[in-house]
């Protein structure tokens, strides 16, 4: 009884004749890398994916170089390190889910690589939640290190409020408030899950027109086939 439904949400991305808002996109990477990557990994993504989607090969080139990848074992059987590569997946926090939990409180920051997925109303339960934070009603006890989120089953969540106005500094001038910022990562994060959303949609409309003008053809060669025969069986009844 302290679970609120998330809002039915009017996503422009969704629709069966629309794609994904690289802007968008662009914007909800940043919100990843500069608010959630503190904290959560999102280990199924790669940087080479990203390229012509959120930045071109050159900018993600140069963003997967900035981090040291461990890798190996080499010739003499060493474990080293080297910059990162586009066919290197995203950093991940934590090394392993213990310095994850201990660095959160017990609690552990799920991957969001198809968070999206995981969760009934996928998006709109993301952004409901990301959104939701207020104060706990009068007589909820809430532990220490929870958080009061009424969208989260139970109502208290190990996840502090991660976004603040401002909190980022969007590059393409967009005003960088809460709900902007939500709609961006939960859009970015959407792409993640789904990333072959745009090209699934483009095949089906190829399809269907295809499959339309096959029946087309099928119909008016049916009819031209049978019409002497037609016209023939008319004539016989008269
Ligand atoms: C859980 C998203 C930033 C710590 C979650 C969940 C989502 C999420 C979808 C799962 C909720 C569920 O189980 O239904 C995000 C996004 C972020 C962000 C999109 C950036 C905008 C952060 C940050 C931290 C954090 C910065 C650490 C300070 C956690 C923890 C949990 C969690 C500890 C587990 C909560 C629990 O099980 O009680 N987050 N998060 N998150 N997140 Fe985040």
């Amino acid at each position: 009884d302290d679970v609120v439904h998330p809002l039915h949400l009017p996503w422009d991305h969704t629709g069966l004749l629309s794609s994904y808002d690289c802007a968008s996109l662009r914007r909800g990477f940043q919100v990843y890398r500069q608010v959630c990557a503190t904290c959560h990994s999102l280990e199924r993504i790669h940087y080479r994916e990203l390229v012509g989607v959120t930045h071109s090969t050159d900018e993600l080139v140069e963003m997967a170089s900035e981090v040291d990848v461990v890798d190996g074992p080499n010739d003499e059987g060493e474990m080293f390190e080297r910059p990162g590569k586009l066919t290197d997946p995203l950093p991940s926090p934590y090394a392993n889910e213990e310095a994850g939990r201990a660095a959160n409180g017990g609690a552990l920051p799920p991957d969001l690589s198809l968070m999206v997925k995981a969760r009934h109303s996928g998006q709109d339960y993301l952004f409901s939640l990301l959104t939701g934070y207020c104060d706990a009603p009068a007589g909820k006890p809430m532990m220490p290190g929870l958080y009061y989120n009424p969208y989260f089953p139970g109502g208290a969540i190990a996840m502090p409020p991660p976004l603040n106005d401002g909190g980022v500094d969007y590059e393409d001038g967009t005003p960088a408030t809460i709900s902007q910022q939500a709609k961006d990562v939960v859009q970015f994060l959407n792409w993640c899950a789904e990333p072959e959303a745009d090209t699934r949609k483009k095949q089906a409309a190829q399809y269907m027109l295809v499959i339309g003008f096959t029946a087309l053809m099928t119909g008016y060669y049916k009819r031209f086939k049978w019409s002497p025969y037609k016209t023939r069986a008319i004539t016989y009844v008269k």
